[in-house]
């Protein structure tokens, strides 16, 4: 309380800010590490100075609203020759991002003590304090040359927190049965996970406003096709199906099989890898005994304010008990994580983690977050993800998504 106080007097506030850069801290570091006791203590005391400091500048960031944008404003913000549109964009996510990443942080440090301590959590929690104090610690971009500098520091991010959703999947997989109340839970990844995708694609779109993309207008794809995106993760799950169970299902897409329209890409190809992912595992598990396998149907329809994408399988449904828990984060039928870990990495592994790169995806398979995942992304995009199931014969998913450029008000990234 009394340091509180003495914090708003200049003075201290500009010494503290002095010996966090003096010292080089400009994160407090929630892991333990392996340092001596004496180097260990000097840590520990630099380490609350920084803390203490940084508090205040989060919470000042946590407390302001974020300013969210709707795709049609990304896709039709005007392109100049003098880059000027990329210089705006710096501009706008330098001052954006600080306040996403603090609501980020806030979110950590509201969770339950015994669940926030976890280590795997607080590893998290510290890639968040550490992007905050980067990000918020940005000189001003006034020129091309800063926002060049910009744009790798938010490349190095993007990589520094590729793992974070396999991270988020193994640390509450670890804290489970301390859990009693799950709609916090709930509450916090999906948050947690959508405000992450929207941050990503504002990077991702940032970004690619430095490429000449055919058909895309930074991260939108001004002539997206759902059959090619599906026909092209369904051929890359059967080769993983196939080299998992020895046979795969075959698919067939039918229904509105031409249509194109603006839209999204990445996050709508981690959630149909999850869909079909699950389809390709039932299907291949529920008929283990005989070689030819029921194909997976994906139907598609486009209609003029939304689109439709189901997929049906054949992979003999799921009981009424463990339908009500498919949607629960860290549900699974894979085994528990240490079997899987022990006896699955390299066959099912590798779908998700950056929606944005299927390319360098974490391990996911057996945690239980694909679906509450898709389904989180697909009410953050404006839609709905849901299942209908007939024990002992299959399961159809439904996911709805607006489209970006209907005359509806869209979702906001
Ligand atoms: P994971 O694939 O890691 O188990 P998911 O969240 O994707 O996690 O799925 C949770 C569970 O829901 C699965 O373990 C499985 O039991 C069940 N499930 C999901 N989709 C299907 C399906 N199409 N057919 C049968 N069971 C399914
Ligand atoms: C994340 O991927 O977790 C982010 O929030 C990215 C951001 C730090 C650039």
């Amino acid at each position: 309380m009394a340091l509180h106080t003495l914090a708003l007097g200049e003075n201290l506030h500009t010494v503290l800010r002095k010996t966090a850069q003096f010292q080089q801290l400009p994160w407090i570091s929630l892991v333990s590490r392996n340092v001596t006791k004496e180097a260990q203590h000097d840590r520990e005391r630099s380490q609350s100075v920084t803390a203490f400091y940084y508090q205040s500048a989060i919470d000042q960031a946590a407390a302001k609203p974020s300013v969210r944008l709707t795709p049609a404003a990304i896709m039709y913000a005007g392109r100049s020759h003098d880059k000027s549109h990329i210089l705006r964009s710096a501009q706008y996510l330098s001052k954006e991002l600080p306040v996403r990443i603090a609501h980020r942080i806030a979110g950590f440090r509201n969770l339950p003590f015994i669940v926030g301590c976890n280590p795997t959590l607080l590893q998290v929690h510290e890639l968040y304090i550490r992007a905050f104090n980067i990000l918020s610690n940005f000189p001003v971009i006034t020129s091309l040359d800063q926002e060049e500098n910009f744009s790798k520091t938010l490349r190095q991010l993007l990589d520094d927190h590729n793992d974070v959703v396999t991270l988020l999947a193994e640390g509450f997989a670890q804290v489970r049965k301390h859990i009693t109340d799950e709609t916090l839970i709930r509450t916090f990844l999906d948050r947690t996970l959508t405000s992450r995708l929207g941050i990503r694609m504002l990077c991702e779109h940032h970004l690619s406003l430095h490429d000449e993309k055919p058909n895309h207008v930074g991260v939108v794809n001004v002539a997206f096709s759902p059959r090619k995106l599906i026909e092209k993760r369904a051929q890359y799950i059967q080769s993983v199906c196939q080299e998992k169970y020895g046979k795969a299902p075959e698919i067939v897409c039918n229904g509105h099989l031409n249509s194109t329209f603006p839209y999204i890409q990445p996050p709508l190809e981690y959630i149909m890898t999850e869909l079909l992912k699950n389809s390709f595992r039932a299907t291949a598990e529920a008929h283990g005994t005989t070689s030819h396998l029921p194909e997976i149907v994906v139907t598609i329809a486009s209609n003029e304010n939304d689109f439709v994408i189901r997929v049906s399988d054949r992979g003999g449904g799921i009981s009424q008990k463990v339908a009500s828990k498919v949607f629960d984060y860290n549900f699974t039928t894979a085994g528990s994580v240490r079997q899987d870990q022990n006896q699955e990495v390299g066959i099912w592994e590798g779908f998700m983690d950056n929606p944005q790169s299927s390319a360098n995806p974490g391990k996911m398979h057996g945690y239980g977050f694909g679906l509450p995942t898709a389904r989180a992304y697909a009410v953050y995009l404006g839609g709905s993800l849901t299942m209908e199931t007939m024990q002992g014969i299959g399961s159809d998913v439904y996911l709805r998504l607006s489209h970006i450029d209907s005359a509806k008000e869209s979702f906001r990234i």
